[in-house]
């Protein structure tokens, strides 16, 4: 959970705010595969007008105790959901639907099904959002690592490389005004305090 929220900042901070999309003042906002509800709780915050689902397939620990809600803000609330199972959401709910990070929880065969099932459930001149990381190529160890990891994860339907199709995913889903970035974050101490402070999330 600490590392979720931290990498959360980490992300805030690379992408220079919590999203990119020109969403305007959104009235519902969906996060898939919300984590400890980190960026979710943030947009209700920044959006108190909009009604903020977080949805994951594993309770957060302070959305098992109701006596811990106050905690959470108003608008917000988490719903327990195996996203593979389809959004339990009616078409067009949502005028923004957000999904970060989800590579090792999707099977490769898997994502342009659970895409589309954004699209649908995305109101018309709504955004949907997508962030994934992937590794990048660097020197022999590195890549000897990224061979390995796509190696691994293969072997449990997982495609580890999923970040650089999202732009595709999000097209063959039938979207428009498609805009794909590639940001590339340096790890280690090499690449400054901000990259070290980096490494740490992605060491454990
Ligand atoms: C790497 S975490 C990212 C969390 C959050 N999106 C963030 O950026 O901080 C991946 C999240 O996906 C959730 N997850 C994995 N498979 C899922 C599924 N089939 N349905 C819903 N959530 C899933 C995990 O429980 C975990 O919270």
């Amino acid at each position: 959970m600490n590392r979720l929220d931290f990498q959360h900042y980490m992300f805030r901070f690379a992408l220079r705010g919590a999203y990119a999309a020109p969403i305007g003042q959104p009235n519902d906002i969906l996060d898939v595969g919300c984590g400890t509800g980190r960026w979710a709780l943030e947009m209700a915050n920044l959006f108190p007008q909009a009604n903020v689902i977080g949805a994951d397939i594993a309770t957060p620990p302070v959305d098992e105790k109701p006596e811990s809600q106050h905690r959470r803000t108003e608008n917000y609330v988490f719903v327990e959901m195996n996203v593979l199972d389809g959004l339990k959401f009616a078409d067009a709910s949502f005028d923004f639907t957000h999904q970060r990070l989800m590579m090792g929880g999707i099977p490769a065969n898997r994502w342009q099904g659970v895409v589309n099932d954004l699209a649908r459930v995305t109101r018309p001149r709504g955004w949907v959002e997508l962030v994934e990381a992937q590794p990048m190529d660097g020197a022999p160890a590195l890549d000897k690592l990224k061979a390995w990891q796509i190696q691994l994860t293969a072997k449990r339907g997982i495609d580890i490389m999923i970040g650089s199709k999202i732009g595709a995913l999000l097209q063959n889903a039938g979207l428009q005004n498609v805009q794909f970035y590639t940001l590339r974050l340096p790890i280690g101490a090499y690449g400054g305090s901000w990259a070290s402070w980096l490494s740490k999330t992605t060491s454990r």
